[in-house]
């Protein structure tokens, strides 16, 4: 099998979509090692076959020696809900790991990121310390490549609640809706190319649908009905019963409801291949 000699590794292993990318990376022939904060629950979630080290990003000794020995690094953290958590992950330790991985000599970062990510657009505290994150990789003079993902459709589920599914603000943009198989291929196929090297791709599922569109879809497979709810609204539900996950929500929301797919996939589809599978198909398969 190809790709034997590579060891790869996926920090955020145990996460919704590190987990498809560490499966893959596995199946395509990657030595995968994991750093995960609790050993167990990795162990549970991805079976054997994987070197799984105790670990945690903030923890500079736990970090380095995860780095030891890797061709290539893979982080798929998450902050929030609070502002300092958003930067604690998407800035702080994305430049930590970063620069840990150019000092080992590490080959190669990739990180999953998110189109609406720039300057210009920084007007949420997860998109601030998403950007600052990418500033900091950049900087680090490590080999990187920057996903750039639309919205997967593994998020549609997150939005149930009892029979209906909430479309918080008007999400007005077409988005080209991923499945996270589709991206983990992408990923994998990166570590095969210095095509994808210094990179921001954009990725971009085979067919646009705005926010409440695809939920209409999920929601036809899933016998569920959609309900629709003003940021405005989820926002004072959050202030008025001091729940940090609501108003961070409404403010990702918001900042969704203003800015649409901002790329082209044309770069990451020619040199990793086109994501292929169909909202409908993965609405038929997740709920068959
Ligand atoms: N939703 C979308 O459509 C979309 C689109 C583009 C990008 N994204 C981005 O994708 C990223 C990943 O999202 P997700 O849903 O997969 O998140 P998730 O399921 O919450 O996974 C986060 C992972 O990070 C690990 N982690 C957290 N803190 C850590 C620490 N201090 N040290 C080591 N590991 C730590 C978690 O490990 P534990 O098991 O220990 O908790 C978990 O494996 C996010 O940044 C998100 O913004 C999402």
């Amino acid at each position: 099998m190809k790709n034997t000699n590579k060891r790869i590794l996926v920090i955020g292993g145990t996460g919704m979509l590190g987990k498809p990318v560490a499966v893959q990376l596995k199946a395509d022939g990657f030595a995968v090692r994991l750093l995960a904060r609790d050993p167990q629950k990795a162990r549970r979630l991805l079976g054997d076959g994987y070197e799984i080290m105790r670990g945690d990003v903030e923890d500079s000794e736990t970090l380095r020696t995860a780095l030891c020995g890797v061709d290539g690094v893979h982080i798929s953290l998450k902050g929030g809900p609070t502002s300092a958590d958003f930067e604690r992950m998407d800035h702080l330790a994305t430049g930590e790991i970063a620069k840990t991985a150019k000092e080992m000599k590490v080959g190669r970062v990739t990180i999953l990121s998110a189109y609406a990510v720039s300057a210009d657009k920084a007007d949420t505290p997860e998109s601030r310390s998403k950007f600052k994150g990418e500033v900091a990789l950049k900087a680090s003079g490590v080999p990187y490549t920057i996903f750039r993902a639309s919205w997967f459709m593994e998020t549609l589920p997150l939005f149930v609640q009892g029979k209906s599914i909430s479309l918080i603000g008007n999400q007005p943009h077409p988005l080209h809706w991923v499945a996270a198989e589709d991206y983990a291929r992408m990923v994998s196929i990166s570590y095969q190319t210095e095509a994808a090297l210094n990179k921001e791709l954009y990725i971009f599922g085979p067919e646009a649908y705005n926010m409440g569109e695809a939920m209409n879809i999920y929601a036809e497979h899933a016998g569920l009905k959609v309900a629709t709810m003003s940021t405005q609204m989820l926002a004072l539900l959050g202030a008025l019963t001091f729940n940090t996950e609501w108003k961070g929500m409404a403010t990702l929301m918001k900042h969704y409801e203003k800015w649409g797919e901002d790329g082209s996939a044309e770069e990451a589809n020619r040199l990793l291949g086109e994501p292929m599978v169909t909202l409908n198909e993965w609405c038929q398969r997740t709920r068959g």
